[in-house]
């Protein structure tokens, strides 16, 4: 398969996956899966991280930890940390320390709390997952969504 029928396949399986979420009823409990992203000792430094299978971008700014969903809100391609000028397809642990974020599909850019400011999927927003710290390890509630400036102590 080709990097771009993947994408297409996996922006389908997304779309999907939405479909079947918007029919169910709102007292279904929701799906939470967590990621564990690592000791704390590595989170002290502001930065942002792609876990590519698990479609997160593990972050910390001067606020705190936080995570979002590293699906694009466009059409669902992978959006990645972007350390300089150009946007690179998405590699997993792609890691960078400025707060820029892109999707190589479309040419849309992210600021580093996840609201697209150009591109096409401008002015959407990456959904945030909570993020939870116990016994010096920090792990990612995927599926149990937070306001975008909540931040996890730590
Ligand atoms: S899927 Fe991200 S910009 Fe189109």
């Amino acid at each position: 398969m080709t990097d771009h029928a993947r994408r297409r396949w996996l922006a389908s399986v997304g779309a999907a996956s939405l479909a079947a979420g918007l029919a169910r009823c709102a007292d279904d409990p929701v799906a939470v899966v967590p990621l564990d992203v690592g000791p704390l000792d590595e989170w002290q430094e502001v930065r942002w991280r792609l876990f590519e299978r698990a479609r997160v971008i593990m972050a910390r700014d001067p606020g705190g930890l936080f995570a979002m969903s590293a699906t694009c809100p466009h059409q669902g391609c992978v959006v990645s940390p972007r350390p300089g000028p150009v946007c690179l397809p998405p590699e997993d642990g792609a890691t960078s320390t400025t707060p820029t974020l892109c999707c190589a599909c479309h040419g849309s850019n992210f600021d580093g709390d996840g609201l697209a400011t150009t591109g096409p999927a401008a002015p959407l927003r990456l959904v945030h997952w909570r993020v939870t710290v116990a016994e010096g390890r920090v792990t990612v509630l995927v599926g149990d969504s937070v306001a975008a400036n909540v931040r996890a102590a730590g």
